[in-house]
């Protein structure tokens, strides 16, 4: 973990806000130290951006919408792309993405899309900015800010989440660039334990990941991905997410988080992927808004759900179950796999099909925009949208 003593120049405390309205001593010198135990006056807030952060979120929990996450990281997107059999360049990525983001109409069902840092600085082939093409369609720009994951050592075999450091310097540029909103992917494995260790490192890596993203303008995703790995019920997921969500927002309230400018991205409660016992989708959505109602403030704008390796129909039917009575906070998706699959097997690199390719993928954003509403019906779906794309030990 590190030191809770925080260390903050002038210029930036004038832009803070004090906590209860508690006055503002302004230090004789440059540096303003931040005591380790519960201060009478000197706790930071996030903040000049604090106004802007809850617009951005509540823009992106707007209903009928959800996040397209197209973040794939180099090496994750040269996997997708070896799947139909294209080479892992950067003009074959900048291809794929072009047609993504260029679907026409996208922003009716999509009110945000998460890129990889080469993407926030790209342009489409016919050399407009991403971003920009992105802000044309009303969709809010986002950027992956972690750095991935590495061993972590000491635990079961389990792993952390690196990326802290920079983070405030790389998150200023990035918002610069045009991006609004960011995401912190961690992971807990159920089959590896989860050891306490592990999921207090989960929870205060993404906590101290909010606070310095909403210090530098970005609504933080909140992701600490409850991987659909083992064989284990939904019982036992259930119980599992109880403990990491109770302590990330134990360490998000410790670290001053505002919530109303937060999002989540939870995965849904449901069997291991190698459970015999099958739920559906009546039992995923009871189990994930009993977890939600224990666990989430209601000042929360948007739960965004992963969508883990379940089937693009699957997804979409859990997420239609939650939404049919009101829920406290905007519930919806923010898939990748999901979102992406048929249209990347419909496009196969191959320009005559990046039409077909983005019908493909406005018909699943659609479906999805019709479950958050809890309107979808499933009827005439294909039967490549039911296969599963579960993969052991996911990374990103
Ligand atoms: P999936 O929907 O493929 O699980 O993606 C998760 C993710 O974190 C993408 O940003």
């Amino acid at each position: 973990m590190a030191s809770a003593s925080l260390l903050k120049v002038s210029p930036v405390i004038e832009k803070s806000e004090w906590v209860k309205g508690q006055s503002l001593r302004q230090p004789s010198t440059s540096i303003v130290r931040c005591p380790r135990v519960a201060p009478s006056g000197l706790t930071i807030r996030a903040s000049s951006y604090s106004d802007e952060l809850v617009k951005t979120a509540k823009t992106i929990a707007t209903p009928g919408r959800g996040i397209l996450a197209m973040d794939e990281s180099n090496a994750t997107c040269g996997k997708r792309l070896a799947s139909i059999g294209l080479e892992n360049t950067e003009a074959n990525r900048q291809a794929y993405r072009t047609l993504l983001v260029s679907a026409p109409g996208l922003g009716n069902y999509v009110s945000g899309a998460i890129l990889f840092e080469e993407t926030l600085y790209q342009s489409t082939v016919d050399g407009k900015k991403i971003v920009d093409v992105l802000t044309e369609q009303n969709i809010v720009p986002g950027i992956k800010t972690d750095k991935g994951l590495v061993p972590l050592a000491g635990s079961n075999d389990e792993s952390w989440c690196q990326g802290l450091d920079g983070l405030a310097s790389r998150s200023a540029a990035y918002y610069q660039q045009g991006a609004r909103f960011c995401k912190w992917r961690t992971v807990v494995s159920i089959p590896n334990g989860p050891s306490a260790l592990a999921v207090k490192e989960a929870a205060w890596g993404l906590a101290r990941y909010a606070a310095i993203s909403q210090d530098n303008g970005l609504v933080p995703i909140v992701e600490p991905e409850i991987l659909l790995d083992g064989e284990h019920g939904i019982d036992r997921t259930f119980e599992v997410a109880q403990q990491v969500w109770a302590e990330v927002f134990f360490y998000l309230a410790q670290n001053n988080v505002l919530f109303e400018g937060i999002l989540l991205k939870p995965s849904m409660v449901t069997p291991g992927a190698e459970c015999k016992e099958r739920a559906t989708p009546e039992k995923v959505a009871e189990y994930t808004l009993n977890l939600l109602k224990r666990r989430i403030p209601p000042a929360v704008p948007g739960i965004m759900f992963l969508s883990g390796g379940q089937s693009e129909i699957e997804a979409t039917l859990n997420l239609n179950a939650m939404n049919q009575a009101p829920n406290p906070w905007h519930v919806s998706f923010s898939y990748a796999r999901a979102l992406q699959n048929t249209c990347l097997k419909t496009w196969g690199g191959l320009p005559e099909n990046v039409k077909a390719a983005q019908d493909a993928l406005l018909t699943r954003a659609k479906a999805n925009s019709l479950a958050q509403l809890g309107k979808y019906t499933g009827e005439g779906e294909s039967a490549e949208a039911k296969e599963g794309m579960f993969v052991k030990g996911y990374t990103y």
